[in-house]
């Protein structure tokens, strides 16, 4: 039977290393934890990286095992390849690239070098676990130049790739020396996808650029065959946001988490009083200085909001051992300083900042707390978390700021828009969104519940899979002509 094989950098669940114990923990990114479901429901293998590296072989089998149990094989990474193809050519070269931060990418062959060999290892597990004509499904940057690598060994799969971050203008991918490999490698692929239509565009200008392939609409002419290039936006796991949100609205005060019980004291009574909420990786792509001066710059221009409103700033810690994640941080923890220094009083903290991940539950409570979600980006291939928030809006009394740099920007045209370079813009955003009506709240957000219940992540998918199979019979068909 066709199987299908999912792979990426990073597996949906991540090991723990305690002095006594191995546990599996959910892993952060939209990558994960939108795509876990669909995994869980569909009899697929995913192969990936478990976020460690063993020290004997005794504890790689016991990963190997704590992993099967949730259909996931491991491809263990040396120290050495963490740094130059994880914190390297993927998160030092290819992120910043890709995400038009030009000046923070690095050229290195030896980055490059550990980038070809990491990518190899992964084709070389699939290969081990795959049978004739099964079906491969790879994700993401970390892992361009695998299907090529898989179509060369072992034409018979059938290759889909799925890219979760932008793909930048032909300007930006023309400076990076091994441009032309890297579209080769993703050219392996039967089909591939992206999340929006300009991302597909400069896919397939830079295709026509550097490699000179003929193209008729969708398809690139190849020697011996087409590739095929879509549109496919990813969406969440809908039902499970709306039916959680439910649960959290409907609990009484008393049986809340801790957190929850300390949002409640603090809107208590006051109804004036309102949550901004923004949940991100501690990225630079992330926008979050712009943001913390947006909202200095709300508490400068409208003094009647102080005491009244609290931004609480979710940063998930993420590459920390790449310089620029630890400068951002440090920047960061400066700026909430400064600001709860400068406005903050006895009774209450302008920003409230977390720099940890938070159980599913506690993301549930905050999305159904907050008015506000302010989510700004500088550049964002989608941001899920965007989607998240409405659609765990169950009461429909939510408001969404969000960065025109983000991809899920094209699908919620309802959300007040900003560009998240422009501070004074910003912030008046932020006043637009605590003094909209309510009539106005509900329309916008019942508008953008419609849309992305219908585009959920299992339609995102199957939508996808539909699209190879598609893809496949054209290429059969083609060859027997
Ligand atoms: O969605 C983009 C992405 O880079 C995923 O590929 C990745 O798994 C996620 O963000 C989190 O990043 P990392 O795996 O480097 O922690």
């Amino acid at each position: 039977m066709n199987r299908l094989i999912i792979t990426s950098n990073r597996l949906p669940v991540s090991i723990e290393k305690s002095e006594k114990s191995l546990t599996l923990t959910p892993s952060a990114g939209g990558l994960a934890t939108g795509l876990k479901s669909y995994h869980k429901e569909n009899d697929s293998v995913w192969i990936g990286w478990p976020g460690v590296t063993p020290t004997t072989k005794k504890e790689a089998g016991e990963i190997t095992a704590l992993l099967e149990q949730e259909q996931c094989l491991p491809v263990f990474l040396s120290e050495e390849q963490i740094v130059n193809y994880y914190d390297g050519f993927s998160n030092a070269t290819l992120w910043p690239l890709f995400h038009y931060f030009g000046e923070f990418t690095e050229f290195n062959e030896t980055y490059w070098e550990s980038y070809y060999q990491v990518n190899l290892q992964f084709a070389e597990a699939i290969i081990a676990n795959a049978k004739e004509n099964d079906t491969v499904w790879v994700h993401d940057y970390q892992l361009l130049l695998v299907p090529n690598i898989l179509r060369e060994k072992r034409p018979d799969l059938r290759i889909g790739f799925f890219l979760h971050i932008p793909f930048p203008s032909y300007e930006l991918i023309r400076i990076l020396p091994w441009r032309e490999e890297i579209i080769e490698g993703m050219l392996g692929a039967d089909l591939l996808g992206f999340h929006t239509y300009d991302y597909a565009r400069h896919f397939i200008s830079s295709v026509k650029r550097l490699l000179g392939h003929d193209v008729e609409f969708n398809q690139i002419k190849l020697e011996n065959r087409q590739v095929y290039i879509d549109v496919f936006p990813m969406g969440i796991d809908y039902n499970k946001f709306e039916k959680l949100a439910l649960e959290v609205q409907s609990k009484p005060i008393q049986e809340r988490s801790k957190e929850h019980q300390d949002i409640d004291r603090f809107l208590m009574g006051k109804p004036d009083r309102k949550i901004i909420l923004s949940i991100d990786r501690l990225d630079y792509t992330k926008g979050i200085p712009e943001r913390l001066k947006a909202f200095r710059h709300f508490l400068n221009k409208y003094p009647g909001y102080r005491e009244q409103v609290s931004l609480i700033m979710l940063t998930v810690p993420s590459r920390t051992d790449v310089e620029q994640y630890q400068n951002l941080k440090n920047e960061v923890d400066i700026l909430v300083g400064n600001i709860n220094g400068e406005f903050g009083t006895l009774n209450w903290n302008p920003v409230i900042y977390f720099y940890r991940s938070m159980p599913f539950e506690n993301l549930i409570e905050l999305y159904s707390s907050a008015d506000v979600a302010l989510l700004t980006p500088l550049r964002d291939g989608m941001n899920l978390v965007a989607k998240e928030y409405i659609a765990s809006k169950v009461n429909h009394k939510g408001a969404l700021i969000l960065s025109e740099m983000a991809g899920a920007s094209r699908e919620l045209g309802e959300a007040i828009s900003v560009n998240p370079n422009n501070i004074p813009q910003t912030a008046e955003a932020i006043y637009k969104a605590l003094t909209q009506s309510d009539k106005e709240r509900e329309k916008a957000v019942l508008a953008m519940q419609k849309r992305i219940k219908r585009y959920d992540v299992h339609k995102w998918a199957s939508e996808f899979m539909t699209a190879l199979k598609s893809t496949i019979e054209k290429q059969l068909d083609h060859h027997a002509r």
